[in-house]
């Protein structure tokens, strides 16, 4: 922990009260955030209606969210976010919905990757692409080379992607090792499965947030979520801004640490990690 970090905890956390002395001795430090966080981003929908707008406004205000929440948990120091953009089911939607989405996804690579490769970021998307058209494939192979070598936080869209998919996945390449004699069936373990899976090269989710008031995994992240935080709040996505990431994370110390530590503490971690 830097000396200014230290400072910032031991003024926000007068020794007076039993909880700040816990605080004090625990230091609360960059290592007690969550390493991952993984975002269900949902709501869009219910938020335009209320206020009587078509469903792909509630889309299009998402992404100032989606930029919010990069930055807040990039100051804040956090190694991976994960974001559910469209999910396996979402095609159902209706033609002119998803048409919208896939011209949102193409725009922000357009406009957005050169700010995520200013700032260090790495940007990655995960999901069964082969569904995508040639013209979004190709936006995304773009971005993902222009970012691979960055080593700030990275950044993990889920498009056409599901949990099910994933581990499906993992388990043809393990089922093909089998088949050609490199393993054993006992050779299977949960490690080996884990290499396979998308982002095998970051931790588990530590936290994993939806909006909008639904509680559900929705076959997001099926495995990696296996020992995540799991925190629901009923604020819609294209309002969720910097405020409501710092409370998710504020509720994830005090859960994991058992002590009362305080938004404003977390705040103080910010750009100093
Ligand atoms: C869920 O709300 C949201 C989506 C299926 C799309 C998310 C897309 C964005 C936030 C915009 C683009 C994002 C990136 C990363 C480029 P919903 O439509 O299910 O809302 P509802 O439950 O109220 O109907």
């Amino acid at each position: 922990m830097l000396a200014a970090q230290r400072f910032f905890v031991l003024l926000l956390c007068p020794v007076d009260n039993p909880h700040n002395l816990l605080m004090q001795n625990s230091q609360l430090s960059p290592d007690s955030l969550p390493q991952h966080i993984a975002i269900i981003m949902d709501g869009n929908g219910r938020w335009a209606k209320a206020q009587g707008k078509p469903r792909v406004f509630g889309h299009k205000n998402g992404v100032a969210a989606v930029r919010k929440t990069i930055s807040t948990a990039a100051k804040l120091g956090i190694k991976a976010v994960t974001l559910f953009a469209f999910s396996s089911e979402n095609w159902r939607r209706p033609e002119e919905e998803v048409g919208v989405l896939m011209e949102l996804f193409i725009s922000v690579l357009s406009t957005e990757v050169k700010k995520l490769h200013k700032n260090n970021l790495r940007l990655r998307i995960i999901g069964d692409k082969t569904r995508f058209s040639q013209r979004l494939q190709s936006k995304i192979a773009d971005a993902e080379a222009m970012t691979a070598g960055n080593t700030g936080m990275v950044i993990n869209i889920a498009a056409n992607y599901g949990g099910k998919w994933d581990i499906t996945e993992a388990m043809k390449v393990v089922g093909q090792q089998i088949q050609d004699g490199q393993l054993q069936a006992s050779d299977v373990t949960e490690e080996l499965i884990a290499q396979h899976l998308t982002m095998a090269d970051l931790p588990d989710v530590d936290l994993l947030i939806r909006t909008s008031g639904e509680c559900r995994i929705s076959n997001f992240m099926l495995w990696q979520l296996a020992y995540a935080e799991l925190y629901f709040t009923p604020v819609y996505w294209p309002e969720f801004g910097e405020e409501h990431l710092l409370d998710a994370v504020t509720w994830f110390v005090n859960r994991e640490r058992r002590f009362g530590c305080t938004g404003e503490q977390i705040k103080a971690l910010m750009n100093n990690s």
